[in-house]
């Protein structure tokens, strides 16, 4: 059960079916563009959706909002050091404002940046330093415990291959968002580090789940079973050079990003454009009172007993869903649960966007609101003006927010994809009819084919 009790509530709406209809046409059948007074159960993301503890809201009232030097920065860093064991510690606002600033300040033009999955927004800062992203995930049929790792033997190949100079950064997004929420082993950030050392590369974490991931480290591996979920952070941590991480994930916030590092140079470096689009080095985009709602968030989230209910509660809403008909990703991660919608919705070919078909008609059937990480976010357009080149997979996450939702509205999610599962043959694909040119899911306004 939950390790809290309930102290500020907020009531959520109830969308009639036609007022649903009528608000997925105006939205353009793009969920991200229905407003969340017509959403009754919000699953869309577990990002700055997130509710604090009454220690957190008490933070605030600490918040020092002095432009520089604030004691809410030194208290951020001092919360933020002692968890990564890195001395530089950057706020900014938000993950991909980190993104867009760290691998700014490392890539070049022709440069490579090498992952276990890069999220959305992390490959489109690559792209805009002219470099490349390449994504090395693990086979997932052979690895089902860890199946954010990065494909070791791949990322050897590369590095000692004729691209392998050009290879600037190593980068393991802990928990894989990308990949199922999936996390990253122990021994796999030891193999990565291993090989970073041999090819002088720097190893570095998107860190946004990193109690997550540490949590189901101890889960599932029996070498780590005796260890807390701070203490495996710990190690994760030491094996890396630095790190970035949106605070709106494990940070329990609702805003705030940070970058910390080892390397003094990169991040003077990172300081400098810092300043030019965030803010002061000790405020980056946030208030002081954010930095100090985040310092406590940063060490609640590794509360054994928060942690375990995480993910024993994301295990239970996948067995409900699975046993309601979906094809649900086994096993569960903590912040999301992931469903196959090809699986589900074979009669939808991959450019009719089966995701997004499974995530609307979940809107229609109940006002739940969830994300598609199928060919909207993930495929590309044809430079030949064909049918857009299809994601590897047409998934659909159901994202948890921490501590928000109880089992009854979980349960309500439950019926809505019950009811789904049972017309699944009658649902329709859709056709995008404008798009932006990165980050397209955002905005896109489509249309039933
Ligand atoms: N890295 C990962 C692994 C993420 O999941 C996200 C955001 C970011 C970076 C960017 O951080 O949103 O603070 O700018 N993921 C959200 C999601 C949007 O819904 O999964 P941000």
């Amino acid at each position: 059960m939950e390790p809290f009790r309930i102290k500020a509530v907020e009531p959520i709406p109830f969308p009639t079916p036609d007022q649903r209809r009528t608000a997925l046409a105006n939205a353009g059948y793009n969920l991200f563009r229905v407003p969340a007074r017509a959403i009754t159960i919000d699953l869309l993301t577990d990002s700055g959706t997130n509710a604090m503890s009454a220690a957190q809201w008490s933070a605030l009232l600490s918040g020092d909002e002095s432009y520089a030097g604030a004691t809410s920065f030194e208290r951020f860093e001092a919360v933020v050091r002692h968890l990564t064991g890195y001395d530089e510690v950057i706020p900014v606002h938000q993950g991909r404002a980190a993104e867009r600033i760290l691998l700014g300040s490392l890539l070049r033009p022709g440069d490579i940046s090498v992952s276990n999955t890069h999220f959305d927004t992390t490959r489109a800062s690559v792209a805009a330093t002219g470099a490349t992203a390449i994504d090395l995930p693990v086979d997932t049929s052979t690895s089902t415990s860890f199946g954010g790792d990065i494909d070791l033997d791949a990322l050897h190949a590369l590095l000692d291959g004729q691209d392998g100079a050009h290879v600037r950064c190593v980068v393991l997004t802990v928990t894989n968002n990308a990949g199922g929420g999936q996390p990253v082993s122990m021994a796999n950030v030891a193999g990565a580090r291993a090989l970073c050392n041999a090819f002088d590369v720097p190893l570095l974490l998107d860190a946004s789940r990193f109690a997550e991931n540490a949590y189901l480290i101890t889960e599932r591996d029996p070498d780590h079973a005796h260890y807390s979920p701070r203490e495996v952070a710990h190690l994760t941590f030491s094996l890396a050079d630095g790190c970035w991480a949106s605070l709106k994930k494990d940070g329990v916030g609702n805003i705030g990003g940070m970058i910390a590092l080892r390397d003094a140079e990169l991040a003077r470096r990172c300081r400098d454009q810092l300043i030019a689009v965030e803010g002061f080095p000790t405020y980056g985009g946030l208030a002081g009172r954010d930095l100090d709602a985040l310092a406590q968030g940063l060490q609640e989230v590794t509360d054994p007993a928060y942690l375990r209910y995480r993910a024993q509660s994301t295990r239970w809403f996948g067995e409900q869903l699975l046993d309601a008909g979906l094809p649900v990703l086994l096993p569960t991660g903590c912040h999301a649960v992931y469903v196959d919608a090809a699986a589900l919705l074979p009669h939808v070919p991959t450019h009719q966007l089966p995701a997004t078909a499974l995530a609307n008609e979940l809107y229609l059937a109940g006002a739940v609101r969830v994300s598609e990480l199928g060919t909207l976010v993930f495929g590309r357009r044809d430079p030949g003006g064909g049918p857009d080149l299809p994601a590897p997979r047409e998934l659909v996450r159901l994202a948890l927010p921490r501590r928000v939702y109880t089992k009854s509205h979980l349960e309500y999610v439950v019926e809505v994809a019950a009811g789904v599962v049972a017309k699944a043959a009658e649902i329709p694909g859709y056709r995008i009819v404008e798009q932006a040119d990165t980050l397209r899911h955002f905005s896109a306004v489509l249309a039933p084919a």
